[in-house]
């Protein structure tokens, strides 16, 4: 048997907490979609779609961190997502307030690190302090990381990455030409996370929406036709399994199993 259908065996294994041959993708990043659509369906109100993408969010952290992802990513407000009706936004800045005010004790409680990506500086500031209270309050917990894209926009964090190293340019301390990819990936909003491994997207639309432009290079896409708030756990097991079943090049000739 060639090494590639070996290995295309072995991550066909059914996921199983502790068996020798579990191995899960060290970040997931995912873009939870289809709350609207999972309201209209029902006839709810959005909010409602909005609300039970919380529990769903809830749900996945759970999961995450009992399968032992190390990073977990999630979009839940993008930079573009201001050119919703007053209202909604309204609703989803009060879904923010009340998941860091009630959950926050809990996730620190399971040793959760929470570290926010996005533009703070135009958000409430009663909204920039609970935000800056997760990240205080969780800095030494070691266990899953949870990455809030808050106000985020990848466009907008590239150009946030390019004026800080045009600053260093303009003083003197760097040289054009010492600017390469690497340095620039330096200069991103959270420097030190290592790349998403796959990034999962729910709802059956098929594209990046302005998310982790750069980091995605590499990631996988994995993309799921169920609506965000009906996700779960058995839902992230069988996108890990489908990326498991992908061979990453990483633009060489040597296939690598997702892991
Ligand atoms: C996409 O559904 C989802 C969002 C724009 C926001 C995601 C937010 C949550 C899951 C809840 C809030 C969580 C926190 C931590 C604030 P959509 O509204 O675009 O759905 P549609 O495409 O079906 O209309």
């Amino acid at each position: 048997m060639s090494d590639a259908a070996s290995a295309k065996e072995t991550a066909a294994e059914p996921l199983q907490a502790g068996s020798d041959s579990f191995e899960v993708p060290r970040h997931v990043a995912i873009i939870m979609d289809g709350n609207g659509r999972w309201a209209a369906a029902r006839g709810l109100p959005r909010v409602e779609g909005h609300r039970r993408g919380v529990e769903a969010l809830r749900r996945t952290v759970r999961a995450a961190g009992d399968l032992g992802i190390s990073y977990l990513t999630i979009f839940s407000f993008s930079s573009e997502n201001w050119s919703r009706p007053a209202s909604e936004i309204r609703d989803l800045l009060g879904l923010l307030r009340r998941f860091v005010r009630n959950d926050l004790a809990d996730l620190h409680k399971s040793n959760v690190r929470v570290r926010i990506i996005g533009e703070r500086a135009d958000l409430d500031r009663d909204i920039r302090l609970l935000l800056d209270e997760a990240e205080e309050l969780t800095r030494n917990n070691d266990g899953l990381t949870l990455i809030v894209a808050f106000n985020y926009g990848a466009r907008q964090e590239i150009a946030r990455a390019a004026r800080r190293l045009a600053i260093e340019v303009a003083a003197g301390r760097l040289a054009a030409d010492a600017i390469t990819p690497d340095l620039l990936a330096r200069h991103l909003d959270a420097p030190d996370l290592p790349d998403p491994d796959v990034i999962v997207r729910t709802s059956g639309e098929q594209r990046l929406s302005n998310f982790l432009l750069w980091q995605a290079a590499y990631s996988e896409l994995v993309f799921v036709p169920i609506n965000w708030p009906d996700f779960d756990r058995a839902a992230l097991e069988a996108a890990i399994a489908e990326y498991r079943r992908r061979e990453r090049r990483f633009g060489g000739l040597v296939a690598q199993t997702g892991s």
